[in-house]
C-alpha cells in the first residue's frame, strides 16, 4: 500500500473514533453474521427479546430479529425520557426565513404524544397508510414519529413532487390520511403545498381526510368535513400530552418509501420497526461518530431515505441533537449554510455531491467569513462525488481536519453499505469499503467476479437488518427487480456499476438500469417518458442522463412528433413545462430534442445507451441488436 494516495485521518477523530479497527472486527461481523448483529440489536431497548436473529426461511423475504417487540418510538424518544437525554435538545430548526424551534427530547415527546392522539381521533390505526407531504419543518417529523408510535404506516412523499405524482402514490398505498401544510418557503417565495394536495385529493378514491399546518399563512381553500387546521386539532382535548406507543412486530411495517425503477411507475419498498432501528443506528453511530455532545446536521430532505434513516430515526435513537433547515442552502446569500455551522457549532455535516458542487461555484469568499472550526467529520450521499468537489470539500470546509465519509446506499438498503470509518484512509472519491456484516462483489452477468479495476455489477451476498421487507404489495416485483438476475447465487443486484480496486476499496460508477440521478434525485426514464406521452404532441420519446456540472446528470429527452406538430423553440418549452406538471420540478429536463426515428433493439427496446454515446460522442459499443 502505498501512502500518497491516502488521506489519513487527523489524531483529533482518531481519538474520538468509536470504532479504532476495522479489519479485526470486519472479520467477525462476517464470520459471526447473527452474533454481531445480536450484539448491536442488544444495545436497544425491546419490549420481548427476539427468538431468532435471522430467519432464512424464504429467500429473499429475510426476516430480522423474528420473535422480538418493540416499537421505533421506544427507541428513538419513550427511553430517552428515562435518562439525562430527557432534557437535551433533540431538534434545532431554522426556517427560511430565520425563525429558530428547539425542541428537547422531552418536549418532542409532547409534540409527537399530541399529534398520534390527532391522528387516532381521525380513526388512524395500526397498519393504516398516512401519507406525508411537508415541508421541512419540526411538524413534518411529529408527523412521522407519531405515525409510528401508534404503529400507522407512513409514506412520506417529497414536496417537489406533483399532484399527479402524489395521487400515485395515494393511490397505491391506499392511503386515507394525508397531512400538509399550506405551504413552504424555497428561496423567500411561498411553494404551495395544500394546493396540489387538494387536487391529488380528487384524484384519490381512497382519500378522506387531510391535516393542514398552519406555516406560511398562503390562503388555502378547505373543505368541510374533509380538512382540519392542525392547529384547531391541537387546541381540543383530544390531542392529550400523553399517548402509549403501540408495541410492534420486529417485523411490522414502519414505512414505505416510493422511489423509481427502470420500468413502470413508482415502487414503495417496505421497512420495517426492528432491523430497520438497529442497521441505521448501528452506521450512524459508528460512521458519523455520534458523541453525546455533538450537534449533527443532515441537510437532506425528510422526504427521502436519507432523511428517514439519517436525519430522523438513526440520530433520535442514538440521543443526537439534530440540526434542520427548511430552505434553499444559497438564501439570502450563499453563505446560508456556513452561517448556521457557525452558529450552532455544528460539529458533524452531511450532504451532497450536488450540494457541494453548487455551493463550490460561489467560491471561498463567503466561507471564509466563518468559522468552521467546529466541523469534525463531513459526509456525502446520493451520487459519486467527483475527487474536485471532494478536495474542496475536504479543504475549504473541512480545514483539512475533517475526513468525508462518501457513504454508498440506496433506498432499499435502509442505510450505510459501504462507507468509511473515521478512522479510514481515504481516496477521493471512493466509497471505501463495505460497512460490517456486509459482503459485496463486482462481478460480470454470469456472476464472475471482476478483476482489479474491472468494471461490473455491483451486488450485496448476504443478508443484512437495514434491508427492504419488500415492496408493498407487489412481491414478485420484489424478487424480479433485485433478486432474479443472481437467483442461483441468492445475490443483491443493486443496478450500480462498480470498480473494486488494489487495496479493496469500491468505486462507484452509476446506475446500470434506465435510472437517471439528478441532483442525487432518482427518476425512471420510463416515468419521464409516461409523462411525456401524455402531451398530445408526443408519438415516442426517450429520456437519457446527460453529465452536469452541478446536478451531476441532467434529462435530456428525444421525441417524436406528431406528424400536425412542427419542432419549434415554443414547443420545446411547453414540453418541459408539461413534464414538470406531471412529476415536480425535480424532473424538469434540461432540453427536449426533435428527432424523426429512435434507435431501437430488434425487440422493440429503444437504446439509450446509443443516444447517449452518440451526444457526447463516445464509443457506441455492440450495436448488434439495433434494428436497420
Ligand atoms: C442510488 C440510490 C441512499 C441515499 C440517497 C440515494 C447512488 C448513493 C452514493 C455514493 C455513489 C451513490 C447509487 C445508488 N448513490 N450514494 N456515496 N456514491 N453513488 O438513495 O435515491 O435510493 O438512490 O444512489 O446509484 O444506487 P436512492
Amino acid at each position: 500500500m502505498s501512502d500518497e494516495k491516502f488521506f489519513f485521518p487527523s489524531k483529533e477523530v482518531i481519538e474520538k473514533a468509536t470504532v479504532k479497527e476495522y479489519d479485526k472486527l470486519y472479520k467477525y461481523s462476517i464470520e459471526h453474521r447473527e452474533d454481531f448483529w445480536a450484539e448491536q440489536a442488544s444495545q436497544l431497548s425491546w419490549y420481548k427479546k427476539w427468538d431468532r436473529v435471522l430467519d432464512k426461511s424464504n429467500p429473499p423475504f429475510y426476516k430480522w430479529f423474528t420473535g422480538g417487540k418493540t416499537n421505533i418510538i421506544l427507541n428513538a424518544i419513550d427511553r430517552h425520557l428515562l435518562s439525562p437525554l430527557r432534557n437535551k435538545l433533540a431538534i434545532i430548526w431554522e426556517g427560511e426565513r430565520g425563525e429558530v424551534r428547539t425542541f428537547s427530547y422531552y418536549s418532542l415527546n409532547r409534540e409527537v404524544c399530541e399529534f398520534a392522539n390527532i391522528l387516532k381521533s381521525m380513526g388512524v390505526e395500526k397498519g393504516d397508510v398516512v401519507t406525508i407531504y411537508m415541508p421541512q419543518i419540526p411538524e413534518q417529523l411529529f408527523a412521522m414519529l407519531a405515525c409510528a408510535k401508534i404503529g400507522a404506516v407512513h409514506s412520506v412523499v417529497y414536496g417537489g413532487f406533483s399532484s399527479a405524482a402524489l395521487a400515485d402514490r395515494i393511490n397505491d398505498a391506499n392511503s386515507r390520511v394525508v397531512v400538509t401544510a399550506d405551504g413552504g418557503f424555497r428561496r423567500g417565495k411561498v411553494v404551495e403545498l395544500k394546493s396540489v394536495v387538494n387536487k391529488a385529493m380528487e384524484l384519490s378514491p381512497t382519500m378522506e381526510i387531510c391535516i393542514t399546518v398552519k406555516h406560511t399563512g398562503t390562503e388555502v381553500y378547505m373543505e368541510n368535513g374533509r380538512d382540519y387546521w392542525f392547529h384547531d386539532l391541537k387546541a381540543l382535548p383530544i390531542a392529550g400530552q400523553k399517548c402509549e406507543t403501540a408495541e410492534m412486530d420486529a417485523n411490522d411495517m414502519l414505512f414505505l418509501l416510493y422511489t423509481s425503477g427502470s420500468t413502470g411507475k413508482p415502487k414503495a419498498l417496505v421497512h420495517t420497526h426492528g432491523g430497520y432501528s438497529v442497521y441505521i443506528s448501528a452506521t450512524h453511530k459508528m460512521v458519523m461518530d455520534i458523541k453525546p455532545e455533538d450537534r449533527y446536521w443532515c441537510a437532506a430532505d425528510p422526504g427521502w431515505i436519507t432523511g428517514h434513516s439519517y436525519i430522523v430515526y438513526g440520530p433520535l435513537i442514538n440521543g443526537a441533537t439534530i440540526v434542520m433547515y427548511e430552505g434553499a442552502p444559497n438564501h439570502p446569500y450563499p453563505d446560508r449554510w456556513w452561517r448556521m455551522i457557525q452558529k450552532y457549532g455544528v460539529n458533524i455535516l452531511y450532504t451532497s455531491p450536488t450540494a457541494i458542487r453548487g455551493l463550490m461555484r460561489y467560491g471561498d469568499s463567503w466561507t471564509k467569513k466563518h468559522d468552521l472550526s467546529s466541523l469534525r467529520l463531513l459526509g456525502s450521499v446520493g451520487e459519486p462525488i467527483n475527487p474536485e468537489a471532494w478536495r474542496w470539500y475536504h479543504h475549504v470546509i473541512g480545514q483539512d481536519k475533517c475526513p468525508i465519509m462518501d457513504t454508498w446506499w440506496q433506498t432499499e438498503t435502509g442505510g450505510f453499505m459501504i462507507t468509511p470509518l473515521p478512522i479510514t484512509p481515504l481516496k477521493p472519491g471512493s466509497a471505501t469499503r463495505p460497512f460490517f456484516g456486509n459482503e459485496m462483489a463486482v462481478v460480470d452477468d454470469n456472476g464472475k467476479e471482476a478483476g482489479i479495476c474491472e468494471e461490473g455489477n455491483l451486488v450485496i451476498k448476504s443478508p443484512w437488518p437495514g434491508m427492504a421487507a419488500g415492496i408493498y404489495g407487489d412481491p414478485d416485483r420484489f424478487v424480479e427487480t433485485y433478486w432474479k438476475k443472481y437467483e442461483k447465487q441468492g445475490w443483491y443486484l443493486t443496478g450500480d456499476a462498480a470498480k473494486k480496486d488494489e487495496d479493496g476499496y469500491y468505486w462507484i460508477i452509476g446506475r446500470t438500469d434506465d435510472v437517471i440521478k439528478v441532483s442525487g434525485y432518482r427518476l425512471g426514464t420510463a416515468e419521464i417518458e409516461s409523462a411525456m406521452i401524455t402531451h398530445p404532441a408526443i408519438v415516442e420519446s426517450a429520456a437519457i442522463a446527460i453529465p452536469h456540472a452541478i446536478k451531476g446528470n441532467a434529462i435530456h429527452i428525444y421525441a417524436i412528433l406528431r406528424n400536425d406538430y412542427k419542432p419549434s423553440h415554443e414547443l420545446e418549452m411547453e414540453l418541459i413545462n408539461h413534464v414538470v406538471h406531471q412529476m415536480g420540478p425535480i424532473a424538469r429536463p434540461e432540453e427536449v430534442k426533435f428527432v424523426d426515428l429512435l434507435p431501437k433493439t430488434r425487440s422493440g427496446k429503444i437504446m439509450r445507451r446509443l443516444l447517449k454515446a452518440r451526444i457526447m460522442g463516445l464509443p457506441e459499443g455492440d450495436l448488434s441488436t439495433l434494428e436497420e
